[in-house]
């Protein structure tokens, strides 16, 4: 940490520091350093703050992790909390959400006096500091507010749609909005713990300090969202910013750079037709039961799709903790023998996005966290949604019902169900194989083409950054 500071005045344009401040949970992580990368390009200064742990779980996961260590312009701190628990997760448990996660989320408020400090240097240094914090550490950025030159934008982490509804529901619906987008709309219940609903709370009574809003979408898959969200009774007349899709929507593989070493399934794609494989992973919260991984196994065997699956527990508290009891997760007896042409069986960190920008790949079964199904649409791919918990069940109904982009393999009503072999059957034949499957599939590649239209120099997405740049660099 130190050393970043020092080296700080070598650096041009220092009038304006951004100071990024994610959640520690991977897709938070992610979706906040992309947004690094793009700030930087425009020759500001960022600061990356979190635990020493999930900074460093951060860079090891990024796509493309060099284009972010060896930026000039992006600085990583490895603040200091006390040790937390890190219990592997419960696959049994009937309620998804990843209560395990819970310590690492409660220790992360011990980063606000650090933060606060290193604020204040950087703070001296500058002429404004903008802080972009995730709208789950509105408690550990709190002490801004004593800065005469600081100032405050929430990343909201979900999709429009998701966000909006929650708002709009916890205001008690203050006006009538297309019934169309009210239609499947599932209740939250189950979708968060009672301890992560009260760390919602106290997060949100942070709020009112802020200058404005980020989020990690595009006007051109959600406009109509945004612009309910933009409603005075919601924003309160405070600027948002739709600055999506945060990952590059322009994947160069791998392969064809020289310093990389290619993933071992990507060279297996290459051997494969177009949008003949369907990619299997489901983020990293999700653990199953044995029963349940049985029944995904036999039902991608007997889909005769190939598969790219990702087959891994959730992530723990802190990543690289050591763990002496880590669960060897079981396959039907002689599965792997006989899927060897058909499939690959992942039990490491994947290069997802990678993996979907890959021509071979033409279905994708998700979880539907919100960084995934950026990814997923970004690259042409159609999903089939199998939520798990917090936002997942609403984004599978954008996805599914809104976007028409996927399908749904489990219903969130049925979610204390196991998912039978034949219901993950169906599901990737009908999206790898059926002319349902081919329209959804057009559908997700007409939505990426116009993702990458957003990006262009005149593009939608281009001039909301443009816009929020000026913003943060204004002269008065
Ligand atoms: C989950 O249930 C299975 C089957 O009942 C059992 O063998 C396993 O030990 C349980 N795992 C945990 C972590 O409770």
């Amino acid at each position: 940490m130190a050393s970043n500071i020092l080296h700080f005045h070598s650096q041009e344009n220092q009038e304006i520091i951004v100071v990024v401040v994610p959640f520690p949970a991977q897709g938070h992580l992610n979706q906040l350093l992309q947004l690094c990368k793009l700030i930087a390009s425009h020759n500001i200064q960022v600061h990356y703050v979190t635990t020493m742990t999930h900074t460093n779980q951060a860079k090891s996961r990024v796509h493309d992790p060099y284009s972010f260590i060896n930026n000039n312009n992006i600085h990583f701190h490895e603040l200091s909390t006390p040790f937390f628990n890190s219990p592997p997760p419960n696959p049994n448990s009937t309620i998804k959400f990843p209560s395990h996660l819970q310590p690492s989320f409660e220790s992360s408020s011990h980063l606000r006096k650090p933060l606060s400090k290193l604020l204040t240097v950087l703070s001296s240094k500058a002429k404004r500091i903008v802080i972009i914090h995730d709208s789950l550490m509105g408690y550990v950025v709190q002490d801004f507010v004593y800065l005469p030159n600081a100032e405050a934008y929430a990343f909201h982490s979900v999709s429009a749609f998701t966000l909006f509804l929650f708002i709009w529901e916890n205001m008690g619906r203050p006006f009538d909005i297309d019934a169309n987008f009210l239609k499947d709309v599932p209740s939250l219940e189950d979708c968060f713990s009672p301890e992560f609903e009260k760390f919602i709370k106290l997060q949100h009574d942070y709020m009112k300090f802020n200058s404005g809003r980020i989020y990690n979408t595009c006007r051109v898959i959600e406009g109509p969202f945004l612009d309910l969200l933009s409603k005075e009774q919601i924003s309160n007349n405070k600027k948002q910013w739709a600055l999506g899709p945060f990952n590059p929507v322009l994947v160069q593989q791998y392969g064809t750079k020289s310093c990389h070493k290619q993933h071992e399934c990507l060279i297996w794609l290459d051997e494969h037709e177009p949008n003949s494989v369907v990619f299997v992973s489901f983020g990293t919260t999700t653990s199953f039961s044995d029963e349940q991984i049985k029944e995904i196994a036999i039902g991608l065997e007997r889909s005769e799709v190939k598969f790219v699956w990702v087959l891994r527990d959730a992530d723990k508290g802190n990543v690289f903790a050591k763990d002496h009891q880590s669960r060897k997760i079981e396959l039907p007896k002689g599965f792997e023998e006989r899927v060897k042409d058909k499939g690959i069986v992942l039990r490491d960190w994947a290069p997802q996005l990678e993996i979907l920008a890959h021509s071979s790949v033409g279905g994708f079964m998700s979880h539907c966290g919100w960084n995934s199904c950026m990814e997923s649409i970004s690259m042409g791919v159609p999903i089939a949604a199998w939520p798990m918990h917090s936002d997942q069940p609403r984004n599978t109904v954008l996805v599914t019902k809104i976007l028409k982009v996927g399908l749904v393999v489990k219903e969130w009503t049925r979610r204390h169900e196991v998912v039978t072999r034949g219901m993950v059957q169906a599901a990737v034949e009908k999206l790898m194989a059926s002319k349902e499957g081919e329209e959804m599939r057009n559908r997700a590649m007409d939505l990426s083409g116009a993702l990458k239209n957003s990006v262009a120099e005149s593009g939608i997405k281009n001039m909301e950054l443009d816009s929020f740049i000026s913003h943060i660099t204004r002269q008065t």
